[in-house]
C-alpha cells in the first residue's frame, strides 16, 4: 500500500536568514511531503520569490507554484534594514499569473481538507487568510516557527506582525509552535556546514553557497529555527511537544510581540515545543541536505 502524502503549503521569508532555504531543502528531500505551493512574505517579496524559484530549479521542482504576498505588517513597525541580504541575488520573480499569497492559502485550504501550513516567517499572509476566510481555520493544521516561551523579548516572526500572529493564534486552527527557546539549541558548527558543502551535487553546493553568504552577513553560524519546525512533519522523535495556552502581547511598551505562556487558563491552546534532541536532529539534517 502506498503511504498517503502530507499536503504541505510553506509560507516563508526566505532570503534573510538562511534557515528558510534549509527548511525548504528538508521538505523537498522528504518523499512523504507533497508541497502544493510556496508563498512569500515580508518586504521584497518579488526578490524572495526569485530566491524560492532558484531553489526549486536546483531541486528540479519548477512545477511547484510560488506566490508573492504581504509586504508590510497589518499595522505598526517594520525593519527596512532586514530587507534580505544574506542570499545570493537570483533576480526578481512576481508570480504574475498566481493569486496573492493570502488568496492562494485560502484556495489550497479549501481544496485540501487535510492541508498542513508551515509558517516560517512573519504571520501576515496567514493572518490575512484567516481574517478573510475564518472557515478555513477548523480544517487547517499550522506548524510554525515563532515565539519564545519564558522570555520578555519578542521573537522575530511574531515581532514583525503581532496583530497577524494574534489573529492566527485566536483563529481556532490546530497550531504546533516551535519557539526560539528550543530552536536556539540547534546551531550548526563549522564542521557541520563543511559536511554539507562536501557533498558533490548541485543542491548541496547551492546550500553551501547560501550558508557562507549568511555567515558573512549575519556573523554567526546557521541556526536551524525553521527546519526544526518542519521536522515535526518528518520525524516524530526529535521534539517534545506540550499543551500550552499562549497569549500574543500586542500592546506592551517593551514587550509587543511576546508570546505569553499563560498559567491562568487564558489564551489559545497550542502544542508547543519544550525540548529537542539537538545532536540527533542536526545529524539527520546533514543526511538530508547532502542528498
Ligand atoms: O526567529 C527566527 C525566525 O526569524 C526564523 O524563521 C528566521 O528565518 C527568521 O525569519
Ligand atoms: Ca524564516
Amino acid at each position: 500500500m502506498t503511504e498517503k502524502k502530507t499536503k504541505l503549503l510553506i509560507d516563508t521569508d526566505i532570503g534573510g536568514d538562511v534557515d528558510d532555504a534549509l527548511a525548504l531543502a528538508l521538505a523537498l528531500n522528504t518523499p512523504q511531503l507533497e508541497i502544493v505551493g510556496i508563498t512569500n512574505v515580508y518586504l521584497a517579496n518579488a526578490w524572495r520569490a526569485g530566491v524560492t524559484k532558484h531553489v526549486l530549479e536546483v531541486y528540479g521542482r519548477e512545477d511547484i507554484p510560488v506566490c508573492t504576498g504581504a509586504e508590510k505588517p497589518l499595522i505598526g513597525w517594520w525593519d527596512e534594514s532586514r530587507i534580505p541580504n544574506s542570499s545570493p541575488d537570483y533576480g526578481e520573480f512576481r508570480g504574475e499569473k498566481l493569486p496573492h499569497a493570502c488568496d492562494f492559502i485560502i484556495q489550497k485550504a479549501e481544496e485540501y481538507p487535510d492541508l498542513v501550513l508551515a509558517a516560517i516567517g512573519p504571520l501576515t499572509n496567514v493572518g490575512l487568510a484567516l481574517a478573510k476566510a475564518p472557515h478555513i481555520a477548523k480544517k487547517l493544521k499550522i506548524v510554525m516557527m515563532g515565539g519564545e516561551i519564558g522570555q520578555a523579548n519578542p521573537e522575530w516572526n511574531i515581532k514583525c506582525d503581532p496583530e497577524a500572529a494574534r489573529i492566527v493564534f485566536e483563529s481556532g486552527a490546530d497550531i504546533r509552535m516551535v519557539g526560539r527557546d528550543v530552536t536556539l539549541r540547534c546551531q550548526f558548527t563549522r564542521e557541520e556546514v563543511d559536511a554539507v558543502k562536501a557533498a558533490d551535487n548541485p543542491r548541496a553546493r547551492m546550500l553551501g553557497e547560501m550558508m557562507e553568504k549568511f555567515i558573512v552577513s549575519f556573523g554567526y553560524l546557521p541556526i536551524l529555527h525553521d527546519p526544526l519546525a518542519l521536522s515535526l512533519l518528518v520525524w516524530d522523535d526529535i521534539l517534545t511537544m506540550e499543551k500550552k495556552r499562549i497569549l500574543i502581547e500586542t500592546a506592551g511598551e517593551f514587550t509587543r510581540g511576546v508570546t505569553v505562556d499563560c498559567i491562568w487558563g487564558e489564551g489559545a491552546e497550542v502544542l508547543a515545543a519544550t525540548d529537542v534532541r539537538a545532536e540527533e536532529f542536526k545529524k539527520r539534517m546533514i543526511e538530508v541536505l547532502v542528498r
